[in-house]
Parts: structure tokens; C-alpha cells; sequence
């Protein structure tokens, strides 16, 4: 009984694993859009706390976003690519 019970739990691991790879690839293959979002969250809050959008004015973030821009070569993170930068400007101003 308890063998069976262990196998069961196993196979629902091995199930749950499957399909989050599955996402992974998703992501990866570009078939889920990275939202400006996302990328303001996986990618400006890697480093600090996440600013509060409302904060600044346009203008400001473009300078913001070129200033950590050099901050993320100077510390040797990947740079956000143009198509990146446009997302997430568009999250920050919207
Ligand atoms: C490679 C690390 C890194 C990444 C990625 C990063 N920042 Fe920063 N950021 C810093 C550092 C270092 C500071 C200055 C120290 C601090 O405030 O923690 C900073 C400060 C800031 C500040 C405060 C004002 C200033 O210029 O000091 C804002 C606003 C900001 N970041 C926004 C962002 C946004 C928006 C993104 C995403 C596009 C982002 N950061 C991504 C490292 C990073």
C-alpha cells in the first residue's frame, strides 16, 4: 500500500516536472510573448528592489534605462536588447 502511495507521488513529481519544461520551451521558443512586465520584473528587480513605476516621467526613465544599461555591462549581467528596452519602457510609462 504505501509502495503504491510512493509511486503515485512519483509519478505526479515526474508529471508536474514535465509540464513545467514544457513552459521553459514555451518561453525560450518565443511562443509566449515576454510582456515589458515580465522583463521589469525578472530583469530590473534582479538587481534591486523593483522602483515604482509612477515614480518618474518619462524622459527621466529613458535616462534610467541607458544609465542601467552601463550598470548591467559594468557588472557583467546580459544588456536588455532594443526590442527589451522599448517593452519595458512601455510597462514603465504606460
Ligand atoms: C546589473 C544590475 C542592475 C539591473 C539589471 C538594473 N539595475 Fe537599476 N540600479 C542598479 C544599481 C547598482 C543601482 C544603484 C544602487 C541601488 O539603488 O541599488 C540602481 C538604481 C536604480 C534606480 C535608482 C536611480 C539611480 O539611477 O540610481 C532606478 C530607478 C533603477 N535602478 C531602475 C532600474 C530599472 C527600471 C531596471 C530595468 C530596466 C534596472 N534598474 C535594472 C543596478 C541594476
Amino acid at each position: 500500500m504505501m509502495q503504491r502511495l510512493f509511486s503515485i507521488v512519483a509519478l505526479c513529481a515526474v508529471m508536474f516536472a514535465a509540464q513545467a519544461d514544457l513552459k521553459i520551451e514555451d518561453v525560450a521558443t518565443n511562443e509566449v510573448e515576454v510582456t515589458g512586465e515580465m522583463l521589469f520584473i525578472g530583469r530590473c528587480g534582479s538587481c534591486h528592489e523593483l522602483p515604482e513605476t509612477s515614480a518618474l516621467k518619462p524622459a527621466q526613465w529613458k535616462a534610467v534605462l541607458k544609465k542601467m544599461q552601463k550598470r548591467m555591462n559594468f557588472l557583467k549581467v546580459p544588456p536588455l536588447t532594443d526590442e527589451e528596452n522599448k517593452k519595458v519602457y512601455g510597462w514603465l510609462t504606460r
